[in-house]
């Protein structure tokens, strides 16, 4: 349903001494999301995960520039064509709650996102006011102003605003932030319902556990690129794990052992050509340190380090 290649996002800008800078958060990103499938985008907050939804959107600030490109159900988006898909055939559910307007009710927009993917009126009413249920929100809240509901209420409403109309990829952008535990389980099994009624769903979270739980596909970032794509399920027992982060990500959980990673040291030099996991990789050899891995299929895995062994 999505297939994304090669996304690499830049920004520039201007220096207190106007000198021209470019900055590269996000470096030749690639993922599928089949129809039915849930995939988790999972990496440590400033990975590029946000940036890479909102390209995927068409909507990034006016000084980005995106390299590569992405597919829609075969057909090949721009600019153009993704203004007509967004929120009709492909919904967002941000992760900032100030993307709701201040100045309407909460459920007149919920309604109006299921107008806009094309359900009638009996229909997107009908809808709206399943949603509302499902994710606990009561009558009362239909008619406040997003000021006035809690952030957690906030962030349900805007995931009923996806949820409600008939788009068939939903970018689900750490939807489960401020949520009690209970409300995000159901929240996530919501949109594990969703992919099983044949949409797709990318499912960005910070989450490991959750991601393993409830996705199919796990790819993970760091530093805005791809390191490893796998299976949920090769990652439950954490069995074939084949890159130092994924593993790190891994060990950091409570029943693993809580494990930290060392933090960052500060680059020293030139990084662009090197491994970007490198500085904290326990297994970097000069070679991580002279080139940059490209990504790799082991055993159906799809990772980016020189030291990956099946
Ligand atoms: N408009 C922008 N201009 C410059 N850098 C940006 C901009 N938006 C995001 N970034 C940078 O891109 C990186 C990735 O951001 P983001 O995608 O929001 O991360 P996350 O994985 O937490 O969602 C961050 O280092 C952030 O500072
Ligand atoms: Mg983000």
């Amino acid at each position: 349903m999505l297939r994304v290649k090669n996304i690499s996002i830049s920004f520039t800008r201007y220096t207190k001494k106007r000198k021209r800078q470019t900055l590269s958060p996000v470096s030749d990103i690639s993922l599928d999301v089949q129809a039915g499938e849930v995939v988790a985008l999972i990496g440590a907050s400033g990975a590029g995960k946000s940036l890479l939804a909102h390209a995927l959107l068409g909507l990034l600030p006016k000084n980005a520039t995106m390299t590569g490109e992405y597919r829609f159900k075969g057909e090949h988006i721009g600019p153009k064509r993704i203004k007509e898909l967004r929120g009709r055939d492909i919904a967002l559910i941000p992760q900032s709650i100030s993307y709701l307007n201040p100045l309407i009710k909460v459920r007149k927009q919920v309604y109006r996102s299921a107008r806009l993917s094309g359900r009638c009126h009996c229909t997107a009413g009908e809808r709206c006011d399943k949603a509302f249920a499902r994710y606990n929100l009561a009558d009362s809240v239909k008619s406040m102003y997003p000021f006035q509901v809690s952030g957690g209420m906030a962030r349900r409403v805007l995931t009923a605003t996806a949820t409600a109309g008939k788009a068939d990829l939903i970018i689900a952008d750490e939807p489960t932030t401020g949520l009690d535990p209970k409300v995000a389980t159901q929240s996530l099994k919501h949109l594990r319902e969703l992919a099983e009624q044949g949409k797709g769903v990318l499912l960005i979270t910070h989450d490991l556990e959750n991601a393993v739980r409830f996705s199919d596909t796990i790819v993970v970032l760091y530093n805005g690129t791809t390191v490893e794509v796998t299976q949920a399920a090769a990652l439950h027992e954490g069995k074939s794990i084949l890159h130092p982060y994924t593993r790190a990500l891994w060990q950091a959980l409570p029943k693993n052992g809580f494990t930290a990673l060392p933090p960052a040291p500060p680059s020293i030099g030139d990084s662009r050509n090197a491994c970007n996991f490198a500085p904290r990789c326990h297994i970097a050899t000069e070679a991580c340190k002279k080139s940059i891995p490209t990504l790799r299929s082991i055993n159906g895995t799809m990772v980016r380090c020189f030291h990956a062994r099946s």
